[in-house]
């Protein structure tokens, strides 16, 4: 019987899945912490079988992310999605865009490979890391046409805030990959985050706010596993939904 592969076995073999955990970011402050369970059968097998076609390495070096897929089509970048089943689901119901996803949790980055993979979709590609460092580094700005963050970790104990994704930094870079139209949909049940969000995005230069203020949700969105746990506490939903102005 052939002896099952360790995490640390499997990452060795894959050194671009690995590389978040080589990687000296240029954000020392992470807005994640690495965390792997033991993969199950299925999430090892995926990136054997499914890592060649859907998986994109990291490299230092600006690329305009429609070159990535074989089909042309808006690209959609979605930071942080967990385990990939809005993902999955967005890409199968509009499958006029090319998505790319960004997530460094492992167990999740193999869920959304698996999903991907049986269906055969031809409009997404995932990476395994942070997604600070792929969007300065290696995305060319005006190359994205909407970004996709649902439910980013609301980081809510004071002292931890700094960790928070969504900050001025990180706003402007969202701006400057952004083409002219293209959009943020931001969403989180962390209201305090929502308020912090909502300023920190209307003071960032050559973006406009589509809304007054917060945004309704919009109607393709599927409840994400993070946001049913949410509901389950009464935490209220805000949404955001930006725009790259015409210059
Ligand atoms: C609270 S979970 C939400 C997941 C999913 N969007 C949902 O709504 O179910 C936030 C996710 O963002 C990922 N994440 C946080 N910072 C990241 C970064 N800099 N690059 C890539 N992924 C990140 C975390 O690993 C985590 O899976």
């Amino acid at each position: 019987m052939a002896v099952k592969k360790t995490v640390e076995q499997i990452l060795e073999e894959n050194p671009c899945i690995r590389d978040v955990e080589v990687h000296d970011s240029r954000r020392s402050i992470k807005s994640y912490v690495l965390r792997t369970s033991k993969l199950s059968k299925t999430e090892e097998e995926a990136i054997g079988l499914y890592y060649k076609d859907y998986g994109v390495g990291y490299r230092a070096e600006l690329v305009d992310p429609a070159d990535l897929f074989e089909v042309k089509r808006p690209v959609i970048i979605e930071i942080g999605f967990g385990d990939g089943e809005p993902t999955f689901q967005i890409a199968q119901s509009r499958p006029q865009y090319n998505y790319l996803g960004l997530e460094v949790y492992l167990n999740g980055f193999c869920s959304l490979l698996d999903k991907v993979g049986k269906a055969g979709l031809d409009n997404v590609k995932m990476m395994r890391f942070d997604a600070a460092e792929v969007l300065f580094t290696m995305i060319e700005p005006g190359s994205v046409d909407g970004f996709h963050i649902f439910f980013p970790d609301p980081w809510p104990k004071k002292k931890h805030q700094k960790r928070r994704l969504l900050n001025e930094d990180f706003a402007r870079t969202l701006a400057s990959r952004l083409k002219e139209g293209g959009y943020i949909y931001f969403v989180t049940d962390w209201q305090d985050y929502a308020n912090q969000a909502l300023e920190v995005l209307e003071h960032t230069q050559d973006l406009a706010n589509e809304y007054d203020g917060f945004a309704p949700s919009m109607p393709w969105r599927p409840l994400t596993r993070f946001e049913r746990k949410g509901l389950v506490q009464d935490f209220p939903i805000s949404e955001l939904w930006f725009v790259k102005k015409s210059q």
